[in-house]
């Protein structure tokens, strides 16, 4: 068989099972690029056939001539950089895999992708990815048999497992802490009986509410981002709601509500938290935001449950002592980042990671309502589960990295042949994405209630 030149940009913690499924393939020969060519060379050294490059995509000719000479580029790199990888590709004819979200930036090379017979696969990890591939299947099926989709709700969650959700917001960080917090900042936007209902940053927290899926499980979800397009990308105009949400344990959301009420979601620069400033104790950054008269713990106590809108008695005993374990009481000093999201964020991950041995966990359930043609109402979900290895790779890395390859081999293998930038939003394209990720062993719950 022909060689096939495979380039991969970026070598996050999703790329490994990427290239672990790529390389089973004699005929592939992958290029793994990073800015420092010692990353890219270490995740080479683990697999045959694979060569390492040193690529700082911000080079624009550099990055087009690294394109040229691959058949296919996958960009696991941030977002913001994938409309000048597309660019580049078009010249050169070179397909494209990304996990990303297709954003307006990427769309506008639809029709120079079409023109070129480019084909740029898109939202195939998870959440975008997987989840796409099971709402869209049970859509076709219901449409198929003439019945109507009338509710859509989708959760999903990466999650530490619950013997590793030790700590106070019962969550734990693979990488940076500041994403996911700012993700909680976000406005909402979803259908709910007919209606558009809006969530402002501020309130998002507000929102969330049990998220029954199995007893052993305290999940809580709120709405992710802006659900209403989805009316038309799942082909459900018939749907009167339509809501893709967040999962977490049961706790996660007044913590944050807290911690965005006394203000330290915000990255306004601070200039005694400045990296050259003189050290600072963490109960004084605390007693600094809080505008307290001093920083003793009573003090900070009270004006915590002065400023924080979670008003259960209870609730907040728990918050405070989850600020306790964090140190903001303490006179530890704080890892001064420059404002007080950072700050927060460097002791979160000082504090919060995975430890050796702890797993983490994805968790996917779709629930529609639906009406058969004969008017009878049933109630259909499906649900993947997915633990982490903790010899190997994460749930997550898992669920992102490896689809994205089995995307890749079908492009490859010409299977996956339609021009344009694309998402898995239809049959054709999800069939044999589906037969590759069950192959690998994810399994998707399937039932009808
Ligand atoms: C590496 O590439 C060579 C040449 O195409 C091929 O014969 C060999 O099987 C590949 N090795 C692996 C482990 O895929
Ligand atoms: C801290 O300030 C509060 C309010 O002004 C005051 O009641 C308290 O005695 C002070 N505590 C210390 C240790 O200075």
């Amino acid at each position: 068989m022909a060689t096939k030149k495979i380039l991969l940009l970026g070598t996050g913690f999703v790329a490994e099972p990427c290239v672990e499924y790529l390389c089973r393939r004699p005929e592939n020969k992958l290029t793994i690029a990073a800015r420092r060519l010692p990353v890219a060379q270490e995740l080479a050294s683990g697999y045959k056939n694979t060569t390492a490059i040193s690529l700082d995509v911000n080079d624009e000719v550099a990055l087009e001539t690294a394109i040229a000479e691959h058949d296919i580029v996958i960009s696991l790199i941030p977002y913001i950089h994938h409309a000048l990888v597309i660019k580049a590709a078009i010249k050169s004819k070179t397909n494209v895999v990304t996990t990303s979200y297709v954003s307006p930036a990427m769309m506008a090379y639809d029709e120079a992708a079409k023109a070129a017979g480019v084909v740029v696969m898109n939202e195939i990890g998870v959440d975008p990815g997987v989840d796409h591939l099971y709402a869209i299947k049970t859509i076709s099926e219901v449409h198929a048999e003439g019945g109507k989709i009338l509710s859509f709700l989708s959760y999903c969650g990466g999650l530490p497992a619950p013997e590793s959700s030790n700590n106070p917001l019962g969550y734990k960080f693979s990488w940076s802490s500041r994403g996911v917090l700012l993700a909680l900042k976000n406005n909402a936007k979803f259908y709910e009986n007919g209606e558009i209902v809006e969530y402002s940053g501020n309130d998002l927290m507000n929102s969330a509410k049990p998220i029954p899926i199995y007893p052993a499980f305290a999940f809580v979800g709120y709405p992710n981002r802006d659900s209403s397009p989805y009316k038309e990308r799942y082909n459900i105009p018939e749907a009167h709601t339509i809501l893709r949400g967040t999962l977490r344990y049961a706790g996660f959301p007044e913590f944050v509500k807290t911690l965005v009420d006394i203000g330290f979601l915000d990255d306004t620069p601070q200039d005694f938290l400045a990296t050259g400033a003189p050290e600072i104790a963490w109960n004084e950054v605390l007693a600094k935001r809080l505008g307290a008269a001093n920083s003793s713990e009573s003090e900070l106590t009270q004006l915590i449950k002065e400023k924080s809108s979670v008003k259960g008695e209870d609730d907040i005993e728990r918050i405070i002592k989850g600020m306790k374990w964090l140190g903001m009481f303490s006179k530890t000093p704080a890892e001064r980042r420059g404002n007080y999201l950072d700050t927060l964020c460097a002791t979160l991950e000082s504090k919060m990671m995975y430890a050796k041995g702890e797993r983490d966990m994805v968790m996917l359930q779709h629930k529609f309502e639906v009406e058969l043609k004969d008017g009878t109402r049933q109630t259909r979900t499906s649900t993947i589960l997915e633990y982490g290895n903790p010899e190997g790779a994460s749930a997550m890395a898992r669920l992102v990295g490896m689809p994205c390859g089995v995307a890749t081999q079908l492009v490859l293998d010409g299977v996956i042949k339609t021009p344009g930038i694309l998402a898995p939003m239809t049959m054709e394209l999800n069939e044999p994405l589906i037969k590759g990720i069950e192959a690998e062993g994810v399994v998707c719950h399937e039932e009808i209630l």
